[in-house]
């Protein structure tokens, strides 16, 4: 498949809440066109050689020519990116992820842990208009960081909030709502291991896939950072043989 290494145009680079921002940039649309729910992108949030790398984001939503990302500030690469101005231009290679969703079932839940739910919106329009059916669950500390509700109101998706401390929405895990759903519902996850490794530990019988966002150098096979274990005992990168894999299929 064939990958792009362009300078994308910056739309919109808002702060929305908690250390939640939204990135819009504009791109070709031969390359829109190529766009997959569970794909990524390497984005440069500098010019200079600091940092050196690229940061890996899910493509959260494609609207004509523009690519839509969510991205929680953590260190020097985010922290940097909401510097860049509108107007500006990013470095960024994509499409990335070669082991997309399986949209096999009629029911779908999707489980958001924080910035997580970025890695499932466009999954989730994807088996909307497929004519499936979709619950979202989305989970955080607080209220404040559950910025990305403001995508599930103008998507009009059900969905549920989970809030650590109660702020908003259920106090609780997203994690809790597995149980009440059936195992005809197929479950796709995307959020930080702890929440990952409960929903393996669960042992609900439900058929899970997991959206991984392991920490990635290069997202195109070569510096093998992003390896994960699987049950076989073999290591998988994420970037080539992911980012989506079969819960049964990862150690965790
Ligand atoms: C396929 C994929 C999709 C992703 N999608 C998104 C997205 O849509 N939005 C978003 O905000 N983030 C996403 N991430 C995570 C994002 O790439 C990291 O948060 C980012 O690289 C951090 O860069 P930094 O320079 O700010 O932090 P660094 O200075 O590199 O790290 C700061 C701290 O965060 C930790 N850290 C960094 N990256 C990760 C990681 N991937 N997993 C666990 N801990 C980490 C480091 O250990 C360190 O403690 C995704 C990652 C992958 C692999
Ligand atoms: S990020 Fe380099 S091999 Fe996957």
């Amino acid at each position: 498949m064939t990958v792009w290494d362009i300078y994308s145009e910056i739309l919109e680079n808002r702060y929305i809440s908690g250390r939640l921002y939204k990135l819009v940039l504009r791109v070709p649309d031969d390359i829109i066109r190529k766009i997959e729910p569970g794909h990524f992108a390497m984005i440069k949030p500098s010019e200079s050689y600091d940092p050196l790398g690229r940061r890996a984001f899910a493509v959260a939503d494609v609207e004509e020519n523009k690519l839509i990302f969510y991205y929680e500030v953590f260190g020097r690469g985010t922290n940097l990116l909401t510097k860049r101005k509108v107007g500006e231009k990013l470095k960024v290679l994509l499409p990335l992820g070669r082991k997309l969703f399986s949209y096999e079932g009629k029911k779908h839940l999707l489980l958001g842990g924080g910035i997580g739910l970025a890695g499932l919106t466009l999954l989730a329009k994807k088996l909307r208009n497929m004519g499936k059916e979709v619950f979202i669950a989305y989970g955080a500390r607080n209220k404040e960081y559950l910025g990305m509700v403001e995508w599930l109101e103008k998507e009009t998706f059900p969905y549920e909030l989970f809030t650590d401390d109660g702020s908003v929405g259920r106090k609780g895990y997203v994690t809790d709502i597995l149980e009440e759903f059936g195992t005809d519902w197929v479950v796709h996850a995307c959020g930080p291991k702890p929440m990952l490794k409960t929903i393996k530990r669960m042992k609900t019988g439900h058929k899970v896939y997991f959206s991984l966002e392991e920490r990635m150098a290069c997202g195109w096979g070569v510096c093998l950072g992003c390896v994960v274990k699987t049950a076989g005992g073999e290591f998988k990168r994420v970037c080539m043989e992911g980012p989506v894999m079969p819960m049964e299929e990862v150690v965790i």
